[in-house]
């Protein structure tokens, strides 16, 4: 198996064909009955996931954390949250995952800690110009007594990106620097100790084996010295020249990670979050001294329309082979709408990939099911790595009635109650059973963390399992072929010619992809043999709307 631990040649690029499955804790497994997921739980359903056939998993964070933000305000790096299990549970659960052919992907938040982190404790209690504080970015007020935030930058959970601390006196003091909620204070990336304790804190994770890291927000460590005001430049996509999005220096930070990986033997990998419009400048991330992939938004934000996804296919893999570097295909996150939602809804008019982006328009749930299953072939043909998001596979739908009260996402509280945010993507995973919490629990825990809504019995992994056409089953059977077929993975495609509304491909040796977006069929070139289809084709053979083919192609 390619992952830490093994000597296989072939270990040292499992990243560049791997399909990346991402766990978000909380909500995939419950082992101990808490109504929360934990490694318990995970480790539990590994056998689902060896089944599934995909190569690694991502967890998303772990440690301790108040939960101000999902575990993205992480108290401690180098401990497990109790809700989630122990150390010995984490390292029982990498030993298992590797024994599975598996390997296994943390997730790590360079940019902020938790306001509860031990550093952030002792700078509010050091009081203004200690060596505390230099490890975040403090800075008096503005205003004729320092009433007024340092600068004009927001926060992307809504409001000012500043919060007042009261100083150990007693007295309104300083401001610091949160581009996320208040309880994650940004760390000065200028501070050697910051470097310092990012490279122990990777070989702590990678000496227990981790096979690599996803590095959280990693366009945003480095903010420029004099925070300048913002204007007009706000928004979470980065300007030319951004005070704190994607500055040049962030560089030499991956060069170091970079190095740190290449220490192990099979090196460690990173793939990096980097919301980043420009593929130019995305490619940057992933020079070949730097991470090894990052995530391309581009196609997780591409409309369903062959235009926008020939487009954005094209584009990335332009400017990643420019620096040899594979494409990461991904539809799906714990931050987006699922993309069966997304794409429930009229694509001429996208206004982005956020729950908040989709209420009010009309949905049909049929259509983004269609959508969803011919859009998880087109993506697995490509070439490069792909990630998926849990319950992807299920063909889950976005929840996007959760009750007000249970809404946890910090977006909503500091939009006053406006945006809804995230949470309807993070709904527990159904397992079986006719209602909540179908098997993610057990029966006596009633309702999980997030209620999920009783019609999820049909999208349950036992219903599905059981029926040979389900979205499951073909997801399995594209990952079984996707893994054996030598034209699939890293590598390269041609466009073949097609009508406008549809997408065809090839790939060496021997296969093609077809998509067709529109209503009238799509003719296959003679002789092609079908090799997989999102759903069937029609009686003379051709592509109905919103399916996707995997052919035998001779040319
Ligand atoms: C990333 C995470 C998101 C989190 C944010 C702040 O975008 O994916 O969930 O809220 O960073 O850490």
């Amino acid at each position: 198996m390619s992952v830490a631990g093994s000597s296989d040649a072939r270990a040292h690029d499992w990243w560049r064909s791997a399909v990346v499955y991402q766990i978000y804790i909380r909500s995939f497994a419950d082992g101990d009955g808490d109504g929360n997921g934990d490694i318990a739980g995970l480790r539990s359903r590994l056998p689902y996931l060896a089944e599934l056939g995909v190569d690694a998993i991502w967890i998303n964070p772990w440690y301790p954390s108040p939960m101000a933000d999902g575990g993205y305000d992480v108290a401690d790096f180098r401990a497990i949250a109790p809700m989630f299990g122990t150390m010995d549970d984490a390292e029982a659960l990498i030993h298992e995952a590797h024994e599975a052919g598996l390997g296994v992907l943390l997730d790590i938040v360079p940019n902020h800690t938790s306001d509860q982190h031990a550093w952030f404790r002792a700078a509010l209690a050091a009081g203004p110009g200690s060596a505390e504080r230099q490890r975040y970015i403090f800075r008096p007020g503005r205003g004729a007594n320092g009433e007024e935030p340092p600068n004009d930058w927001h926060s992307v959970f809504g409001g000012e990106a500043w919060t007042q601390v009261k100083e150990p006196d007693g007295r309104p003091g300083e401001w610091y620097l949160h581009l996320f909620a208040p309880e994650q204070p940004d760390l000065n990336w200028n501070d050697p100790r910051t470097s310092q304790e990012f490279d122990d804190i990777l070989r702590f994770w990678f000496d227990r084996g981790a096979d690599g890291f996803r590095i959280d927000v990693a366009h945003s460590l480095i903010k420029q010295d004099d925070l300048p005001d913002l204007g007009d430049r706000f928004g979470l996509l980065p300007s030319l020249d951004h005070p704190h999005w994607d500055r040049d220096e962030v560089h030499d930070v991956y060069r170091r990670w970079r190095r740190v990986a290449d220490s192990y033997d099979p090196p460690r990998i990173f793939v990096g979050e980097a919301w980043i419009d420009d593929p130019e400048r995305m490619a940057r991330y992933v020079r070949p001294d730097e991470l090894h992939t990052t995530f391309n938004f581009v196609f997780l934000e591409a409309p369903w329309r062959a235009d926008a996804m020939r487009d954005a296919v094209t584009r990335s893999l332009a400017e990643q082979g420019a620096v040899g570097a594979p494409v990461v295909w991904v539809l799906s996150n714990h931050d987006v709408a699922r993309h069966a939602s997304r794409f429930a809804r009229d694509q001429r008019d996208v206004a982005g990939s956020n729950l908040d982006d989709l209420l009010g328009r009309p949905a049909d749930l049929g259509a983004g099911l269609r959508r969803a299953r011919a859009a998880a072939l087109l993506m697995l043909a490509l070439p490069g790595s792909v990630y998926l998001y849990q319950g992807e596979e299920l063909g889950l739908p976005e929840v996007e009635d959760l009750p007000e009260d249970r809404l946890t996402d910090p977006t909503w509280r500091r939009s006053r109650q406006t945006v809804r945010g995230r949470d309807g993507c993070r709904v527990p995973i159904p397992w079986s059973g006719d209602a909540p919490p179908f098997g993610f629990s057990s029966d006596d825990v009633g309702s999980p963390w997030l209620p999920q809504p009783p019609s999820w019995s049909d999208h349950s992994v036992a219903t599905l399992a059981a029926d040979p056409d389900s979205i499951l089953n073909l997801y399995r059977t594209a990952l079984r072929l996707r893994r054996h077929h030598p034209a699939l993975g890293d590598g390269t495609l041609r466009w073949l010619e097609a009508p406008g509304d549809a997408l065809m491909f090839a790939r060496q040796p021997g296969f093609a992809c077809a998509t067709n977006f529109a209503s009238t069929p799509l003719e296959l070139p003679d002789g092609a043999r079908v090799l997989l289809a999102s759903d069937p084709l029609t009686a003379h053979g051709a592509v109905p709307r919103d399916t996707t083919v995997w052919l035998e192609a001779t040319h």
